[in-house]
């Protein structure tokens, strides 16, 4: 199977992951210049079930607004559509992708999203530090980074089994072990469904580019924040005391952001703290997250 029929493989999947009705139906409107703050907040209020959910996220610690936010339409004027559509489309993408919970051979869909929650939240932290990029922006970035991957494991069993099996055996990386095996890697895959889903373009390209960056992305620093956050969480999360490894980081990211590499000790326990609280609020299983 080559790319492209894995590519039209995943058109003709019925059951393909679509983005809950509301998440679609918020970026199709973002998309349209006439949008105003009361149509927006009635779309998102058909959703009874999600309301509740954007306000405590956008509320809590690791999303981080410091006033206190009450309603709807109140988040839409403080925030702005591009928060409030970040916010539905995390919820969205969590609650449809964490139900398969299985296990295949030590990959677990819970220590997936602790990791997606990790990148998202040190995303999120690099953007407010280095001011290159919308915090929430980096947010959403990070949490879909790895969608693909999700994806792979759903959808492509085999596949996925013979990537896995190959990073174990030759001690690789995910990434590595695709390049190796398959024709596809997650972050192609990624990128195409995000742009299925009709996410901002930004968002598509800091999906398919976060391993192999593209100076052509529609925003670099969207991109390189991922990017670089993505090879945080990787050394960090399981030993704080690890050292970087700054081969691997994108040389304009390491440059730009090297006040903030050069520091990752010290900022890195506050941080690791709101990823657990992030990890509480999508309901996603403990893990070795110290
Ligand atoms: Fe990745
Ligand atoms: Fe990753």
């Amino acid at each position: 199977m080559d790319s492209k029929t894995i590519l039209k493989k995943l058109d003709r999947i019925d059951d393909l992951p679509t983005l809950p009705f509301i998440a679609m139906e918020v970026n199709k409107m973002l998309q349209d210049y006439d949008i105003s703050i009361n149509k927006l907040t009635k779309t998102i209020e058909k959703d009874q079930a999600i309301v509740p959910k954007i306000l405590k996220l956008v509320n809590s610690a690791f999303f981080g607004f410091r006033s206190k936010i009450g309603s709807i339409s109140h988040a839409v004027v403080l925030l702005g559509f591009n928060t409030v559509r970040n916010a539905v489309v995390s919820i969205s993408i969590i609650d449809t992708f964490s139900k398969n919970k299985e296990a295949l051979e030590g990959f677990d869909v819970a220590e997936f999203w602790r990791h997606s929650l990790a990148v998202a939240v040190i995303s999120r932290h690099l953007a407010e530090k280095t001011r290159l990029q919308l915090p929430d922006d980096s947010f959403t970035g990070g949490l879909l980074h790895d969608i693909g991957k999700i994806v792979l494991f759903q959808y492509f069993q085999d596949l996925f089994k013979k990537v896995w099996t190959s990073a174990k055996e030759n001690n690789l990386s995910f990434y590595d072990a695709e390049k190796k095996e398959i024709p596809i890697t997650h972050a192609r895959i990624g990128g195409y469904l995000a742009k299925k889903w009709q996410l901002p373009e930004s968002l598509t390209d800091a999906i398919k580019y976060h391993h192999a960056l593209s100076k052509n992305a529609n925003n670099l620093n969207l991109l390189m924040t991922v990017h670089v956050a993505d090879i945080i969480a990787n050394s960090f999360i399981t030993d704080q005391k690890n050292k970087l490894d700054f081969s691997l980081i994108y040389p304009d990211a390491a440059n730009l952001m090297k006040p903030q590499l050069e520091t990752v000790s010290e900022w890195f326990p506050e941080v690791s703290e709101k990823i657990e609280s992030a990890c509480q609020f999508f309901d996603i299983g403990e893990g070795d997250l110290k």
